[in-house]
């Protein structure tokens, strides 16, 4: 079977092209091409996606990127697109442009949700290697996803693939938007993430602020990250500016390593209670090396090394392989569904 996927929930346009073979060691997929179009160049004016700007740029970009995808390769069984979450008007770029190719190649149209899809990006176990098997008895379960973005900090309870419970979310703001909003407090570029981590990897052993770990203590699995953001605010506001290179790494630094202790808490927190057997990481976020090291350290006390999942870096953002992935799935527990309303759903739970 063969299946292309369309990711345009944020700020990538993305599309992926794969053949799947069913074998007696597991899946096979043969990833026959994979395009991830970033629009973070157009964004970084506004210091943040620009959701009429994201449309625009899907609906410039999608032909192209699909021109590129299909050379020399024959219509696939399948087309599979991200219906929710994410921005409503750049969703529906990538739905709209999905049903009409299905009509015109007339062959079904599968919506995914797009967090299904980061927590079976872990399953690609690297981007050019275009060829991976994934195994019968792919993850043991229970599993915990953590979801980490710059739309979503979520805690979910996997107890089979496509059987998934939110156990825990953000009040506020997610994670990503928050090293988003405290880089422009600090003067950086868009996305944020990077560059703060960045300056907190220079960190030795500077005078540093003692910013909250908002909610730590709290008997859930929520999370809150707006008070944090306002901390470091306040902080900058009540220093002489402009701030020194020396000041901006020891707010960085603080600021990081104050979300890796909530993150870190919560997840061990809830991988101890549920009796979970697996974790998967997934989101923009999980590119972070601080977080990445801190749950891998905290979380291996509890679970084999194995059991512990993060995509690859090219898989940690959006991209489509892992809508095609999710959608496969979905396609192989309802080979003969039609989705005859697929519509965008920018709060679409799991
Ligand atoms: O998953 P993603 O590409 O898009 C969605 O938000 O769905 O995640 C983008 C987010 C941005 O907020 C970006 O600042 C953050 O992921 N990010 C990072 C790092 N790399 C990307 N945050 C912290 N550390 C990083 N290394
Ligand atoms: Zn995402």
């Amino acid at each position: 079977m063969k299946i292309l996927s369309i990711e345009t929930s944020c700020d990538e346009t993305a599309i992926s092209l794969f053949q799947v073979t069913e074998t007696e060691s597991g899946t096979h997929f043969k990833v026959l091409a994979n395009i991830t179009h970033s629009q973070v160049d157009v964004h970084r004016a506004y210091g943040g996606v620009f959701p009429k700007l994201a449309k625009r740029e899907h609906q410039i970009n999608l032909p192209i990127v699909l021109e590129q995808i299909m050379q020399d390769q024959e219509i696939p069984d399948y087309i599979c697109v991200t219906s929710g979450p994410g921005l409503e008007p750049a969703l529906w770029t990538g739905i709209t442009f999905a049903i009409e190719l299905g009509q015109k190649w007339n062959i079904p149209v599968v919506p995914v949700n797009h967090m299904e899809g980061h927590i079976l990006s872990v399953l690609v176990p690297e981007i050019n290697g275009s060829d991976f098997i994934v195994p019968k008895d792919l993850f043991e379960f229970p599993a915990l996803a953590l979801l980490i973005s710059g739309g979503h900090t979520e805690l979910v309870l996997a107890k089979n693939i496509g059987d998934y419970a939110i156990i825990g979310k953000t009040r506020d703001d997610a994670v990503g938007e928050a090293f988003d909003k405290v880089a422009r407090i600090l003067g950086l570029q868009y996305p944020g993430g990077p560059e703060i981590s960045k300056l907190a990897a220079q960190y030795i052993n500077q005078e540093k602020p003692d910013f909250p770990r908002p909610m730590i203590h709290s008997k859930d699995y929520d999370f809150s990250f707006s008070g944090l953001k306002t901390a470091v605010l306040y902080y900058t506001q009540s220093l002489p500016q402009p701030l020194s290179d020396e000041q901006k790494i020891a707010v960085s630094y603080e600021f990081q390593e104050a979300a890796t202790e909530v993150i870190t808490k919560k997840t061990k927190q809830a991988v101890l209670d549920l009796g979970i057997q697996t974790l998967i990481v997934g989101g923009g976020v999980s590119a972070n090396t601080r977080i990445k090291e801190s749950l891998i350290k905290q979380i291996s006390e509890i679970l084999p090394a194995e059991n512990i999942h993060f995509p690859v870096r090219e898989l940690t953002g959006d991209n489509a392989l892992m809508i095609g992935l999710a959608g496969y799935f979905k396609i192989k527990k309802a080979p003969d569904a039609v989705y005859t309303d697929i519509r965008a759903e920018g709060n679409l739970k799991l």
